[in-house]
Parts: structure tokens; sequence; C-alpha cells
């Protein structure tokens, strides 16, 4: 891992969130190659799922949504984590990430008989379990917070969402009013999610700011067994086809019912071998009709679906794949991230799939100190860059140099002009993984 984080910062992949100022836990900025590399992430998996489908609608809503939105989903009051604080060094943690055999609803009395040591002073004197409300609250209108008027204050609160999910819940009717869409349908959505975590943790795993890519997948009551096992399917597909990670590093796992959040009646995470060791990626959830019976009721909105056949009104119930951008990012990353022997040397090499690394081809002159190489080479750049976009320009260094650092960011093809060039129109073609090297016509790249 602390490889792999010194390449992303070296190589402008990824930096630590206002750096200049020290920092900012749990907040990343994505460089040129990160916001690449993230954005070729989202478009597949746009592509995947609402593109080449054609029972999934996309949507973007809003972050900033009514109070009472959170109330439904039941966040405001059960979206808390265990926070237990040393009495000794006042350290705070989240009390089921620093003991073992330990959920989420973890008691006080059960955690004071494990004698876990504090990770910071490692004394053993712990003050209670607390719920800690993950949500980040802020004040919408022209309200301060130090405001005398109390009632002004309280009801000008809102939330920065914590899931993307209630954006789409809140927006079914509208999609069921102007789609008209057959069931079983989906609506999906990528976007930003904020959620305050105690211990942010593991480079981009755990983040304050973090984005989403849900699909809320509506079904009759009777068939969410049936679509279940097709998202669990599908998500395999996806992340093993589209995003190149290996099928080995994926594990299912069927959460116990006491693990689950509280609108699931089935999740299976999908577990990844991290190289800290394995963690969750994503969650495939039987939401049931939770959200949308409590926004019916909330609302009072009726939220039936009538099927257009048979003319029975229902309310659907829901599968939920959910994943974050930044935790399928690291697992690219992770997977991607080689070290291997080419001519005796050893090399770092991102063997990322082609479709996803920032730069698809580097052109470079053999010598950047003759004229006319760096002239046909500029021609044969411009041609890619019209024909491609994402190429990249290389004349730094030597040609050993420039293959080492293309290496490293991923590129798979190195395209290199020398005087043969000038002869023939061929150019040199050098692969990323094999380092092997082909004659290629400039009319055929
Ligand atoms: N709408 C369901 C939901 O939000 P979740 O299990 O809390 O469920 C879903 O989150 C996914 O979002 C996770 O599997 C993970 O990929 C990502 N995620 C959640 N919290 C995150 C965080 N703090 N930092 C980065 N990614 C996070």
């Amino acid at each position: 891992m602390e490889d792999l984080i010194s390449l992303c910062k070296r190589r402008g992949f990824i930096f630590p969130g206002s750096e200049i100022y020290g920092g900012f836990a749990g907040t990343w900025d994505f460089g040129p190659l990160g916001v690449s590399l993230k954005n070729k992430i989202t478009s597949e998996w746009w592509s995947f799922w609402v593109e080449k489908r054609d029972d999934i609608y996309g949507i973007d809503a809003a972050i900033l949504m009514n109070p009472r939105t959170w109330v439904a989903s039941g966040h405001t009051a059960t979206f808390a984590d265990p926070l237990v604080e040393c009495k000794n060094c006042h350290g705070r943690f989240r009390a089921d990430k620093i003991a073992d055999g330990i959920t989420e609803s973890v008691t006080t009395e059960e955690f004071q008989k494990l004698n876990v040591k504090c990770p910071t002073c490692g004394k053993s004197d712990w003050g209670p379990i607390r719920k800690f409300n993950m949500m980040f609250t802020t004040h919408v209108g022209a309200v301060l917070p130090d405001d005398t008027d109390e009632e002004l204050v309280s009801k000008s609160v809102a939330y920065l969402r914590p899931e993307t999910a209630q954006g789409i819940f809140t927006n079914y009717k509208n999609i069921v009013d102007t789609i008209y869409p057959d069931i079983p349908f989906g609506i999906a959505q990528i976007g930003k999610a904020f959620r305050n975590e105690i211990s942010p943790r593991d480079f981009i795993l755990r983040d304050r700011e973090c984005s989403q890519m849900e699909i809320e997948y509506f079904v009759r009551p009777d068939a969410w067994e049936e679509a279940f096992e097709m998202m669990l399917k599908e998500n395999h597909r996806f992340l093993e086809e589209k995003m190149g990670l290996p099928k080995a590093k994926i594990h299912d796992l069927e959460v116990s019912p006491e693990d689950r959040a509280h609108y699931s009646k089935r999740t299976v995470d999908f577990m990844y071998e991290y190289p800290n060791g394995e963690e969750e990626l994503m969650g495939l959830a039987y939401r049931t009709d939770f959200d949308l019976q409590n926004i019916a009721r909330e609302s009072g909105k009726n939220l039936e679906y009538r099927d257009k056949n048979t003319k029975e009104a229902f309310i659907p119930h829901v599968i939920e794949p959910s994943i974050g951008v930044e935790r399928l990012m690291l697992a690219v990353l992770s997977s991607a991230y080689t070290e291997d022997e080419i001519d005796g040397s050893r090399r770092v090499v991102l063997k990322l799939p082609e479709h996803l690394a920032p730069y698809s081809f580097c052109v470079s002159p053999l010598l950047k100190n003759k004229p006319e190489l760096v002239a046909k080479a500029r021609e044969v750049y411009k041609l890619l860059k019209e024909k491609y976009g994402n190429i990249t320009w290389d004349d730094s260094g030597n040609i050993g140099k420039r293959y080492r650092k293309q290496d490293e960011i991923g590129t798979p093809k190195c395209i290199v002009i020398d005087f043969d060039t000038l002869e023939d129109d061929t150019v040199t073609v050098r692969d990323r993984d094999t380092a092997a090297q082909v004659r290629v016509k400039i009319s055929e790249l």
C-alpha cells in the first residue's frame, strides 16, 4: 500500500486533500491522471448499467435534500457508529474497529468486558459507548449557527447526503410518471456522498467525502430473489470483465442479520483483497419496500406502481447494488500495481486494462535535440491526438527513462519516432507489459 500511495502522489494520480495546509483527514484530491482514471471507471459503469441495458434510467439529483428525507430513510435516527473514548488519552475510536468479534451494535458492558487496549496509549480505561451520527450538518439560508432564535436555527439544519440512494428514491415517482417503465426497472446515479467517519483510513478506502455509484432496481415483491441473483451475477461480470479485477480476489460475504443496515433483509458484501487485507468493495442489498413505504408515509404521496397489463397496484421492492468510486479505484490500482524485471533491471508497472489507462499512447522522438525527429514526432502526435484524444507527449530524459515513467502510469503503448521513420514512415511501438517492440506504419497506427 505504501508503494502504491507513493506512486499515486509521485505521478499525479492522487494527493492528500488540502495538503498545502497540512491536509484534511478523509479527503483526497485527484490529479490529472487520477481524474482521468476515475472518469473512465465511472463512464464504464454508466455504459454497462445505463446505456447498454434498456431497463435502467440515469438521474443526477441534488446533494442537499429536504431534511425530511433523512427522517423517512431512518438516517437521522440510526445512521450512527459506536464511538468510544479513552479516558486516559482522550483518543476517540470506532469501537467495532479496535476489537475483534464485535458488531456495530456493541454495548458499553460488552465492550468493557473485552479489556481492549487503547491503540494510542495502550491503557484499557474506556468511557461509555455513544452513538455518533455520521451525517454532516449544515445550515441553509441566511442563518448563523449562533443566532438566538433556536427555532430558526434548528429549522435551517440540512445534511450533506450520506448516500446517493435517497435522491433516487425521492425521484421514483417522477420517473414512473414521465418514463412509464415496465417493471422490473432501475434508476442509477453517480455522485458525491459525505460521511463524518470516526477514523478515515487506508488511503482512499474510507473517506469523509466519497463518490458512490448506486442503482435502485424496482421489482414485484415476489420477484426479489430472482433480481438479487441477476444483480449478483452482473456485478461480478462488471468487476471482472470491465474493471479487470481478478475473480480470485473477490469474495462474496453473506452479511449476518445483526450486521445488516437497518433497511436490509439480505445483504451480500463483495469483499476485495486489498494490499492491507480484505475489505468491503461494494454491497448488494435487498431493501424491501422500506424506503418507498416510508417516503409515502412522510410525503403523503401514493407511490404504488400500477402494472400496465394486470392493472395491479403495489409498492415495488428494491434490490440495491452500491459501490464507492474510490474503493473501486483502489482495487483497480492495487491489482494493476506490479513489480517485475525487464532486461535485468527492476521496474514498477501499472498493468491497467487498456481501456482504463489514463493515456492510450505516449509519443516521443528518439532524440530531443534532432529537429527533424521532433517535427516528425509532433506530426504523429497531432494525428493520434485528433483521432483518440488521450495521448501524451514525452521528450524528457533518455528513452529508457521515458519507458519507465510510462510503465509506472500504465500507458499501454509507447510510440517512438527515429531515423528510420524519416525514410519509411514506420515507427517503433513498444508494449508496456512485455516490453516487446514492433515496427508499424504510421498510417496503420
Ligand atoms: N446506499 C447504500 C449504502 O450507502 P453502504 O454500505 O453504506 O451502503 C455502499 O455504502 C458503498 O459505498 C460501500 O460498499 C463502499 O464501496 C462505499 N462507501 C461507503 N462509505 C464509504 C467511505 N467512507 N469511503 C469510501 N467509500 C465508501
